[in-house]
């Protein structure tokens, strides 16, 4: 009996025989695609590639494709658990054509790989087609040799396949199997069709039109091919069974569910293990595709499948938390076809088991509550809306998952009133807002978020996706259209708020009627704001957009975050515990990280930081993000961010392996920070970092600036070419560079001193020989010289070379010093009692239009304003002296 593993590869395998590329699943989470929730069929990831919008390599291709129907258009979720053949999880097989083959060869395909390769006795097939398809009706015919009662023609849109509200569809044509005459049922098209005798299994899409908003249709340029077949119930087919949770596949899931519960898997809680099994799918694939439970959108779609899950696994009987206990189960399964669910296994069973530990301790009090409330009502009678919407805004329950709680009662709830309670909640929230003083221009965010709900970020998975432009706003107003600068807001974006030091995104977004420039995005109200100019045609509220980041930018911002918290720890373990994060920048040029540090780095201190930083980067290692409880994340030892605050839950980004130490191991880790910035995939890539210094940004924070990658190549090159500059200007080689620099200062230095012993003996006529002449005053030798081509500070030399000529007295220069006049005055120390120098300059300083003068009293200093009046300086100083006691 083939497993359902080999099912899918008997069918990649025989496609790849005939020449098709096998194609990795896409994301759940589509990139190209504004208006879906989830990947939901095979062909969502070819979308564009029917319409001729994109060409790829191949023209044909063959996928196993993860689909999930828990939101949106196409919802499973309230069915799952009951019936034979609902999931919220599944994988589509699929073939698929671009331009290239058409039905005369899909059909063929498809028969051959059911009766030969599959085995499957013809005459339990049976197909419909679209009423007027005759060419697909005669090519079965010839074929597979049907009769004509066993190609069954139908009008309705069953036989008309549409993905979406609009984009590429066409006709089709159904296979189905008939499990016999002992399983009640009708034939496609019949009264009975209901039943469950007759089996859809493979679905045959005639790609041929484009379906647009307005309601008209185009026919392609080519005529394509789209398949799809459900590998649960082929799998359950192949494997003689009538329900799909029978199947090898789930079986071992529900086992593993069983086991978990201690509680039979086949006995009364055997719904509760099925939906077990199939949420257990849905939740873990999609945390792997980077879903994460919230209280909006995709996470919120998550979030109620995980409760529904937990509340099943509660009526189980299970005390503790669940469903985190199976994952390694369901990576057995599936880990080596889905190889994104191994690399992902330890955060998906830390999520399930956060949101369980959370939610148990709702989950018992909201059930008693609900029990006290149908207690109070009428047998079979609805919850009352109030009743239900306490439960969810009180407990945590989301309406389906009390709903599905009351259908094992038979009853319902009364979903007006819940509607309407959760519209009076969302009307205070709207007080509360208005009322809280935020800036004017803020509010028109408020009121977006209230009306189109908050965006979708993508961007830590992706740099480009598909939106839908939900509003424009021009002048803080909201327009229909905007051609010059605009805000533009989309219900999901890969572009990066302004956030935690992390600078916005910047790129394009272009529709089919015009293209805008983003400059910057922010963030408001968690509604995420495109600053951007239209510079082609019209962007228009209504359109799908492509969003594309600007890739070379966000590479080099996400390079300069990841440093920054490298950086971090590597201060930390520099510096000590006390370094603590004060701001940080995270731009596209560079990073700037500020922290808590009292004194100056020294070089060295400097240089090992960067030092570490390089090594880390060398190391090459996995950068891992997971969500966990602020708390967790603390006990874990991730260093928490300055003045942020922190809602239930933290996203956890780790980088980096502490040398010699068990890689990824606990405690063993290098880097843990709460963080919700974007990063790069491994430390290499980070490239370089280079420190370009530290300086005080304010008391007690330091400030060190810094690049990376390119940057900082860029600026160790310009270093070099510099360097190689003031080598050639000295005529020595980069390695004599600094001998020679500092030759040249000793000798600079030594020439200066000569420089100015010349100048000085210039100025005093040449030589000890020349030189004024003494004269006596009051009993004091008195000596005066006026020079030019001095500077003040040489006079004092001059001065003592006076005083050593006269041996005792008191001695004057006067410089003229480009007109204005510099003074000194000596006295030798054995007249300093009855005398002081700092008189005479000041003397002299009055009369050459100065004022003032300082020094010793054998030697000051002053200066003037005019050199020509040297005469009556040296005047007044004699006066002075002749008064001298
Ligand atoms: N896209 C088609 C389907 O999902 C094949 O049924």
């Amino acid at each position: 009996m083939p497993s359902l593993n080999d099912i899918r590869s008997t069918f990649l395998g025989y496609f790849e025989r005939n020449g098709h590329r096998v194609v990795d699943s896409s994301p759940l989470v589509p990139r190209n695609d504004p208006t879906l929730m989830f990947a939901n069929s095979g062909m969502v990831q070819f979308k564009n590639c029917f319409t001729g919008v994109e060409t790829r390599e191949y023209k044909r291709a063959t996928t196993a494709q993860k689909c999930v129907r828990a939101g949106g258009k196409h919802n499973d979720l309230d069915n799952v658990g009951y019936t034979a053949r609902h999931h919220t999880f599944f994988e589509m097989l699929g073939n698929f054509s671009f331009g290239d083959y058409f039905k005369s060869d899909a059909i063929p395909f498809a028969w051959e790989l059911l009766t030969k390769d599959f085995g499957i006795p013809k005459d339990r097939l049976l197909v419909t087609v679209y009423h007027t398809d005759d060419e697909a009706a005669n090519i079965w015919k010839k074929v597979a040799g049907l009769s004509d009662d066993r190609i069954i023609r139908i009008p309705t849109n069953d036989n008309f396949w549409m993905m979406g509200p609009t984009g590429p569809c066409g006709p089709c044509t159904e296979i189905f199997f008939d499990h016999g005459e002992h399983i009640w049922g009708g034939p496609p098209g019949s009264a009975d069709e209901d039943g469950d005798r007759f089996i859809e299994i493979w679905n045959l899409v005639f790609m041929q039109y484009e379906q647009f908003a307005d309601g008209t249709k185009r026919d392609l340029d080519m005529q394509s091919i789209d398949t799809g077949m459900g590998l649960e119930r082929i799998g359950a087919l192949l494997q003689g069974k009538h329900d799909n949770y029978d199947t090898d596949l789930m079986r071992s899931l529900i086992e593993a569910s069983a086991h978990a519960t201690s509680a039979d898997p086949d006995g009364p809680g055997k719904v509760h293990h099925r939906v077990i099994a199939d949420h257990l799918r849905s939740t873990s694939f999609l945390i792997a595709d980077g879903v994460m439970p919230s209280n909006e959108g995709r996470g919120y779609v998550l979030r109620r499948i995980m409760r529904r899950a937990m509340r099943h696994a509660h009526m189980l009987g299970a005390v503790d938390p669940v469903m985190h206990k199976l994952v390694p189960a369901l990576v057995r399964q599936m880990g080596a076809a889905y190889p994104e669910l191994t690399r992902a296994q330890a955060l998906i069973e830390e999520t399930l088991k956060l949101e369980e530990t959370r939610f148990k301790q709702t989950l018992d009090r909201g059930l008693k509550l609900l029990d006290d409330e149908l207690a109070r009502l009428p047998e079979g009678a609805a919850l009352p809306g109030a009743a239900a919407f306490k439960l969810y805004d009180t407990y945590g329950f989301p309406l389906d998952l009390t709903q599905d709680a009351l259908r094992e009662q038979g009853r319902t709830v009364e979903t007006e009133g819940f509607e309407a309670a959760m519209a009076e909640q969302k009307a205070k929230a709207r007080a509360s807002w208005a009322g809280s003083g935020e800036a004017k221009d803020a509010t028109i965010w408020f009121e977006l978020a209230e009306k189109n709900g908050t965006t979708e970020f993508l961007g830590y998975d992706t740099e480009t996706a598909e939106g839908e432009i939900l509003a424009l706003v021009i002048d803080g107003a909201e327009a229909e259209a905007a051609t010059g600068a605009v805000q533009i807001v989309v219900n999901q974006t890969p572009f990066y708020g302004e956030s935690g030091g992390q600078v916005g995104d910047a790129g394009w977004i272009r529709t089919e009627t015009g293209l805008a420039h983003v400059t910057d995005t922010r963030k408001t109200a968690g509604v995420f704001v495109h600053l951007a100019t239209v510079t082609e045609g019209e962007l228009r509220r209504g359109q799908p957009a492509k969003l594309e980041v600007s890739h070379t930018r966000r590479a080099a911002i996400r390079a300069n975050h990841s440093a920054t918290h490298l950086l971090h720890e590597a201060l930390r373990r520099a510096l000590g515990d006390h370094v603590a994060q004060k701001g940080s920048l995270n731009a596209e040029d560079r990073l700037r990280f500020d922290f808590s540090h009292a004194k100056a780095l020294a070089p060295e201190e400097l240089a090992a930081v960067e030092a570490e930083v390089n090594a880390y980067i060398r190391q090459n290692a996995a950068v891992d993000t997971r969500i966990m409880t602020p708390d967790d994340a603390r006990a874990l030892g991730a260093q928490a961010l300055f003045g942020e605050k922190y809602g239930d839950e933290v996203r956890v980004v780790s980088m980096g392996h502490l040398a010699g130490s068990g890689k990824g191991s606990d405690g063993a880790t290098y880097s843990l920070e709460l963080c919700g910035g974007t990063h790069v995939a491994r430390t290499g890539d980070i490239g370089a970092f280079v420190a370009l210094g530290d300086s005080a940004s304010s008391a007690g924070v330091r400030r060190i600036e810094a690049l990376t990658g390119q940057a900082a190549l860029d600026h160790l090159k310009a270093q070099a070419a510099r360097l190689a500059e003031i080598g050639a200007a000295l005529k020595a080689a980069p390695a004599e560079v600094v001998d020679r620099v500092r030759a040249l200062a000793d000798e600079r230095r030594q020439l200066a001193n000569e420089v100015a012993q010349l100048r000085r003996e210039l100025a005093m006529g040449g030589g000890t020989a020349g030189g004024p002449q003494a004269k006596d005053i009051n009993g004091i030798r008195f000596m005066a010289q006026v020079v030019a081509g001095v500077s003040g500070k040489d006079l004092p030399a001059l001065v003592d070379d006076l005083k050593a000529r006269i041996g005792s007295g008191a001695v004057l220069i006067v410089a003229d010093v480009g007109g204005k006049a510099a003074v000194a005055a000596g006295v030798t120390p054995d007249l300093i009692a009855r005398l002081s120098a700092v008189d005479l300059v000041k003397a002299a300083a009055e009369a050459l239009g100065g004022k003032g003068g300082g020094g010793r009293p054998d030697m000051a200093q002053a200066g003037g304003s005019d050199a020509t009046k040297s005469s009556e300086a040296v005047a007044a100083v004699e006066a002075v002296i002749g008064t001298a006691p």
